[in-house]
């Protein structure tokens, strides 16, 4: 079983996670609008990348045999001042992501729980 501390922390993420799907859904929409297409299929995708995360994490957490709560999340922004915010927002996003799979591997290291710290290895490199 993983730690319980790892498990709080990755059921949260998966919110995180489900939040960036959302984000990205939104920032899609807005080019759609814009009549930018490519950059509206670019935050399609992403936002089924960042679901397939959530679901990653989902997944790893029934096969250790832990509980999975999903978790609500906030609305994304869905207005923007220009066509270049959208891609500031993303940014940022990726960012505090990047500290939180950090966080998470720390926390399953401090618990000498080394499944679960191999298992965010595959996100600490996605997010590079
Ligand atoms: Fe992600």
């Amino acid at each position: 079983m993983p730690d319980p501390a790892f498990v709080d922390k990755l059921n949260e993420q998966i919110g995180y996670e489900f939040g960036a799907s959302q984000q990205y859904v939104a920032n899609a929409v807005y080019y759609d609008n814009e009549t930018l297409p490519r950059l509206a299929a670019f935050f399609y995708a992403q936002a089924i990348e960042e679901r397939n995360h959530a679901m990653m994490m989902v997944q790893y957490l029934m096969d250790a045999d832990a509980e999975v709560v999903i978790p609500g999340i906030e609305a994304p922004r869905s207005s923007f001042a220009d066509i270049v915010e959208p891609v500031v927002v993303a940014l940022e996003q990726e960012k505090r992501v990047s500290g939180q799979i950090n966080a998470l591997a720390a926390v399953a290291r401090e618990h000498g729980d080394y499944s679960s710290e191999q298992f965010m290895q595959w996100f600490i490199k996605e997010q590079i």
